[in-house]
């Protein structure tokens, strides 16, 4: 049976570049696509405050009523003691999702530091995230998401936003067959393949705090008959453009990823 996951991240309610219009036009996209998911990963407020959070709640309240919603803090979210809002009206900071109809288990993870931008795993989520993957039968793939970059994403400036602790973090994922880790942060889409391991990150959905020509996109993962899809889709129009393509299957009684096409997003 078909799957489709929509991954959003950066909306950022209360930055001055934010766009009704935009948030307006994804709400009615997310609706014509009918996905069977959503993970937010991050960066829903612009500086924490209780306010941006009150308008973070409404629009979540909209994506929970057309689909399942997962969502974790950005570093925009920690500013201001801002994850007390995010604990008391969003949701938990980390969560495991099993979905019932499919093969796939979703992680998510808290990458955010109190008011500074950068981030990190840290060892006790770390050890709760190995100890959770390793509950995860080998069949099922493994979707694990959190704020911040991993690796490296082209055309973002200057390199200042990798997890502190992305090295360790990087082993865990790989040694537990993580397939696929779902990021956002600088406002960059990207694809790379890490060790079978695919890194999707997501543009900003909603707002114009854009790098070069980008336009505020997100992506949507469509997974059918041991095949992924990724698209990379506009905000503005809802135009779709394919990044990534996936055959998936079972060796050895793990799920793994045969072979892969990935379409450049930048300009070289
Ligand atoms: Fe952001
Ligand atoms: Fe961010």
């Amino acid at each position: 049976m078909g799957k489709k996951v929509i991954q959003i991240s950066d909306v950022h309610f209360g930055d001055t570049t934010f766009s009704l219009a935009l948030k307006s036009n994804f709400l009615a996209q997310l609706e014509d696509e009918n996905p069977d998911l959503l993970i937010f990963a991050g960066d829903l407020t612009a500086s924490g405050y209780a306010h941006e959070y009150e308008q973070a709640l409404e629009f979540v309240d909209e994506l929970k009523s057309i689909t399942k919603t997962h969502i974790v803090p950005g570093n925009h979210d920690a500013r201001n003691v801002g994850l007390v809002h995010f604990e008391n009206m969003i949701s938990k900071r980390k969560f495991v999702h099993t979905d019932k109809n499919s093969n796939f288990t979703i992680i998510g993870l808290d990458s955010s530091e109190a008011d500074v931008s950068h981030g990190q795993i840290g060892r006790d989520q770390m050890d709760w995230l190995k100890s959770e993957l390793a509950k995860i039968p080998e069949d099922r793939a493994k979707v694990v998401t959190f704020h911040h970059h991993i690796i490296p994403i082209p055309q973002t400036g200057r390199e200042r936003n990798i997890l502190l602790d992305s090295g360790d973090l990087m082993h865990i994922l790989t040694e537990n067959g993580v397939d696929f880790v779902l990021n956002g942060h600088k406002h960059v889409p990207n694809v790379w393949m890490l060790n079978n391991m695919v890194v999707l990150n997501s543009g900003t959905a909603t707002t114009g705090k854009l790098r070069g020509n980008g336009y505020a996109s997100y992506n949507q993962i469509e997974i059918k008959d041991g095949e992924v899809f990724v698209n990379l889709v506009r905000t503005e129009n809802g135009s779709k453009r394919e990044i990534a393509h996936y055959s998936v299957g079972l060796m050895d009684e793990s799920m793994v990823i045969h072979s892969y096409i990935h379409k450049s997003i930048h300009s070289v």
